[in-house]
């Protein structure tokens, strides 16, 4: 049975919101830029969050705060995978994690490939690691995007020595097969490269497409990668701190357990509280509708750009609702977000935040109701 689609909250109270989605610009811009959603929390997390306030329950994370083996349960029913909670460790987010990963297994100067058009704290997070850049573009082929091994290769014969993996990848929804990942993993082993892999859309994706966790695509990548995983994307949690740093082989769960405890100290706990909650089977039917009305907001993207934007270049996302859209053709220059943020007053993401490859590019994001993705496609339609 395939779920009902959630329903997004309505603007007005969208716009009581204070996060930065519904702070950064004046009340007359429609907000689809950064990756936060429109919609109401699972239930389960409300009821969370709510428990601990009313028991004045804000004081420090436990070490064992159930996200571990609540995520290994989760990943377990929904991807068949289930990693070991005891070759992970919490900390605030993502990008913090990447960076305490990257510290410990690159040396100051070493250059570290990042696949763009990419996240673009990927571009800080690699330096502030002590590593330096080094780009090996996705390859576009027919309206998809895949890695460049035989680029990658070259990148490690070279001497880079680790790759930051976006799995599945912000902005194109590039969600990687098994088979490219047991490559990838492979050739890192062969030069003795370390793969980090960034999976905080993979609760994201498209029920007709496979996601393989990285660690799980073949022994290699179990023995040489690191994951990084978060309820927060899917449950829309940015703001509460709570990310996991995940190993699978003896040697790499030593490095989780090198680090220092401060590391785990930055778990935010309303973030573990609702990380539990959301990795929970009360919130899969909530997960499911929740998938249900990005896909159908990634097809009326489609529908839309056909019917008010027909040189616009889009395929739909294999997961996440961030919708990476190619606007060459309107002829409205490199950062074409920038025009449609003045004068249409919606906001989207800079396509060249991403890259270069992102130029002429913008990224919407459609974690919104079909009405708002309406108005702004028909807003910026009527630049034309
Ligand atoms: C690929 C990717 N990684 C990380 C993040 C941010 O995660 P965090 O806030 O946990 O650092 C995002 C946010 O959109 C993302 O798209």
């Amino acid at each position: 049975m395939t779920a009902a689609p959630l329903e997004a909250l309505p603007l007005d109270l969208l716009r009581e919101r204070g996060s930065a989605k519904w702070r950064t610009y004046p009340r007359d811009v429609l907000p689809l830029f950064v990756a936060e959603t429109d919609y109401p929390l699972a239930p389960a997390i409300t009821a969370a969050l709510h428990g601990a306030v009313e028991r004045g329950d804000t004081g420090y994370t436990p070490g064992e705060s159930g996200v571990r083996s609540a995520y290994a349960a989760f990943a377990g029913r929904r991807f068949g995978w289930r990693p070991d909670p005891t070759r992970m460790r919490s900390t605030g987010d993502v990008i913090m994690g990447v960076v305490e990963i990257l510290r410990r297994t690159i040396s100051p100067g070493d250059r570290v490939v990042v696949t763009p058009p990419v996240y673009p704290p990927f571009y800080e997070a690699v330096p502030e690691a002590g590593g330096v850049v080094e780009r090996v573009p996705l390859v576009e082929g027919a309206g998809d995007y895949r890695l460049d091994l035989d680029g990658i290769e070259r990148a490690f014969a070279g001497g880079a020595r680790a790759l930051l993996l976006c799995n599945p990848h912000n902005p194109t929804g590039t969600v990687h097969t098994r088979e490219e990942l047991a490559a990838l993993a492979e050739i890192a082993a062969r030069h003795d490269a370390v793969v980090v892999s960034d999976e905080i859309h993979a609760p994201l994706t498209r029920t007709d497409i496979v996601f393989t966790p990285f660690l799980a695509a073949s022994a290699a990548s179990a023995a040489l990668g690191y994951a990084l995983v978060s309820a927060s994307k899917a449950f829309n949690l940015a703001g509460l701190k709570c990310a996991l740093m995940v190993a699978a082989a003896p040697e790499t769960a030593a490095v989780l357990r090198g680090m220092p405890e401060e590391i785990e100290w930055r778990t935010g706990y309303f973030g573990a509280i609702a990380a539990v909650a959301a990795f929970d089977p009360e919130s899969d039917p909530w997960l499911d509708s929740l998938l249900a009305a990005i896909e159908a907001n990634a097809v009326l993207l489609d529908d839309l750009l056909a019917e008010h934007l027909p040189g616009a270049r889009y395929r739909r996302p294999e997961a996440g609702y961030l919708a990476w859209v190619d606007l060459t053709a309107q002829g409205w220059g490199d950062n074409p977000a920038k025009r449609i943020l003045t004068e249409a007053r919606v906001a989207l993401h800079y396509g060249p935040a991403f890259g270069d490859e992102g130029r002429g590019h913008v990224r919407i994001n459609l974690g919104c109701s079909p009405d708002v993705l309406r108005e702004a496609v028909e807003r910026i339609a009527a630049l034309r």
